[in-house]
């Protein structure tokens, strides 16, 4: 795998008097004090020193060999952006560091890459010079984070990014031209604070305009010095999308929806940030960035990472194996020969190459991995089984709910077009998964059994008031399909999100409405007339059923889904059983962690039936 550093910056050695050149003051020249020394000016103003490493691509060659980095991608620095300057001017500079950072890349026996600069106060100048660079071989854009006062979610700026992606581009932003300058004119305060807070907010306005939503999802994107303050500050930004309409913005989905979206680099200087990051972020979205070779940069590129507690397959991720995928590097060619030639019966697998997608960055293995957090200290042996089984349910809902939606979706359709039968075919077809996930739900806690109830008790103390009651997904299921009961929203208040989906659900027709619309829609139930009770209405949907029964030549189809949905009902009563002797055979009769009586609790609710009228049918029918 290679080693390869995403941000980090150059300077010419030289460069043409740009004031002179343009007519206009202040802009950032080089002057050199001593060999190997310089100072960047900005018209009569220090800006920063600078050394060798900057323009010297042999003192860069040892000093990633040091460092042990083989690829660094360099760019050059917000100074030159020239964003508030007329277009041709700024296109102009461009053009000319642009030309330069490839001239040192040249130079670099092939381990120094580029991102160019464009002039992005004109989106259409912009995309132009893009082009221009990604032919001469830069791999993508360093743009800053702002243009004035235009965020990243400009609609001309977003349409720039969409060209980065159709041109393969791929983009690093750097915060620049801080905000609340005048509160901050000490301790490089700009740096310290300003800098986080413009990344964050770029990050922030391009998730809550949509701007996400829209671009395509091949925008490979990536903020530097970790994201700045948006990871530390995701939750509150989260908290604010569910609780305030007016903080929502315009994007469909809560921020944290967003994060596998774009990358951050690693540039944060510190092990415990570094690993939080990570652990927002998500192990595939952070990549080394070093910032150097300039003062705040990391002095021995790569340490953070190398010296951090983090697993060693997630170093691999950020030291290289990410920025690889992100810069769509051509993998290096292993065997070349082997390769040509094509497999022969017999062959080894191929090593997938860094960057490639394989079977556990597909199924983000290691993230799903490190997702069992025991309460016990040290661990009970028996904890590990007791989140897993958990787990596997919680997963095994999620693809029920999946599947139930689809059915709900299917049978509405089927109630518009009565003509078609794909529909209806698709719905029993999709209810018989869920019928068959269902009975290995009901066939999995013999797993759990075999745990003994001591075992249990020795960390049962410290799950309280966790129960399994709490279950938003179990409720989900419920609700959706048909068994509705509002008290239960109150067990999810804590949980922002959780409450809100189920509040959906409890608004949304369920399948059981859905089912009986459709056969309404069809004329095979008269809509409810006027003063109807409840159990009229109640009678009239059982007879509905009892009718297509009594007709099975011209309904096998949706007799078919009637006898799905009737044993997925039948199922899910076997749940509730088999959950029942679980909980006796573990904790007897015992509360419950969540507060309940336990198993008589339980017990009253193995009468619930989602599609009673189903049953009430078979009641009706006679030989
Ligand atoms: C040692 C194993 C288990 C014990 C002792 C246990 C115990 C209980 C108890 C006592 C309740 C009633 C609520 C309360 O007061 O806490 C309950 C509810 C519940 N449990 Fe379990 N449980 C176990 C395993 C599981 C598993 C593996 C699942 C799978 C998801 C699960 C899902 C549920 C659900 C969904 C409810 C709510 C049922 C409803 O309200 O109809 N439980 N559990």
């Amino acid at each position: 795998m290679q080693v390869i550093d995403i941000h980090n910056h150059f300077f010419p050695l030289s460069w043409p008097d740009l004031a002179a050149r343009y007519g206009t003051p202040n802009w950032p020249w080089i002057k050199h004090t001593e060999a190997g020394r310089a100072d960047i000016m900005v018209g009569d103003r220090f800006f920063r020193h600078i050394d060798s490493a900057c323009w010297d691509p042999e003192v860069r060659l040892r000093q990633m060999d040091r460092d042990a980095i083989d690829v660094q991608v360099i760019s050059a620095t917000p100074v030159l952006f020239a964003y508030e300057r007329p277009v041709e001017h700024a296109l102009d500079c461009a053009q000319l560091f642009n030309d330069q950072a490839l001239e040192l890349c040249s130079r670099g026996q092939g381990r120094l890459k580029s991102f160019c600069q464009v002039p992005l106060q004109d989106p259409d100048v912009a995309c132009k010079e893009l082009s221009r660079c990604m032919l001469a071989g830069h791999l993508g854009v360093q743009i800053g984070n702002h243009v004035g006062s235009k965020n990243l979610d400009d609609a001309g700026i977003v349409t720039f990014l969409h060209h980065c992606a159709d041109a393969g581009a791929a983009v690093l932003v750097h915060p620049w031209d801080m905000f609340g300058q005048t509160r901050m004119p000490k301790y490089m305060m700009p740096w310290t604070v300003g800098m986080p807070a413009e990344t964050q907010l770029s990050v922030v306005a391009l998730i809550l305009s949509g701007a996400l939503d829209r671009l395509p999802s091949t925008l490979r994107i990536c903020f530097a010095h970790g994201g700045g303050s948006f990871a530390f500050l995701l939750g509150r930004l989260e908290n604010a999308w569910h609780r305030q309409p007016v903080a929502r913005g315009d994007c469909q989905h809560p921020p944290s929806h967003y994060l596998n979206r774009f990358y951050t680099d690693s540039a944060v200087f510190d092990g415990a940030t570094l690993q939080f990051l990570v652990k927002t972020m998500g192990a595939d979205q952070v990549m080394l960035g070093s910032d150097y070779p300039f003062p705040l940069g990391e002095e021995r590129v790569g340490s953070l990472i190398r010296q951090s507690n983090l697993p060693q397959h997630t170093k691999v991720k950020l030291l290289g194996g990410n920025a690889a995928g992100f810069l769509k590097l051509q993998p290096e060619l292993q065997e070349t020969g082997d390769k040509k030639s094509g497999a022969s019966a017999g062959s080894a697998p191929t090593e997938p190459a860094p960057g490639q997608l394989t079977y556990s960055s597909y199924l983000k293995i290691q993230e799903l991995l490190e997702l069992q957090r025991p309460q016990s200290s040290p661990p009970h042996h028996d904890e590990l089984l007791f989140i897993l089984v958990h787990q596997t349910y919680e997963l095994w809902f999620k693809e029920l709910l999946h599947d139930l939606d689809a059915v709900v979706a299917n049978l509405r359709r089927a109630g518009a077009a009565p003509q078609s039968h794909d529909e209806v075919y698709e719905a029993a077809r999709l209810l018989r998964r869920c019928t068959e996930i269902t009975r290995v739900l009901v066939e999995q806690f013999t797993i759990l059994e075999t745990m003994l109830p001591t075992h249990f008790l020795a960390f049962r103390g410290l799950l309280e008031p966790a129960s399994g009651f709490q279950s938003e997904q179990f409720r989900e299921i419920e609700f959706l399909c048909g068994l509705k009961d509002e008290k239960m929203l109150r067990y999810h208040r804590p949980t922002a999100e959780a409450y809100a989906s189920l509040k959906r659900r409890l608004e949304e027709p369920s399948l059981r409405d859905v089912f009986f619309g459709a056969l309404q829609a069809m004329g095979k139930l008269p809509p409810p007339s006027e003063g109807e009770t409840e159990r009229e209405r109640f009678e009239a949907r059982a007879r509905a059923v009892h009718a297509l029964y009594k007709d099975e030549n011209h309904h096998r189809d949706w007799i078919d889904v009637c006898e799905r949905l009737t044993e997925f009902d039948e199922l899910v009563v076997s749940w509730r059983l088999r959950h029942i002797q679980l909980v006796e055979r573990i904790i007897g009769v015992r509360m419950g962690t969540g507060g309940s009586a336990g198993s008589s609790y339980l017990k009253l609710t193995l009468d619930k039936k989602f599609f009673p009228e189903l049953w009430e049918a078979r009641t009706l029918l006679t030989e």
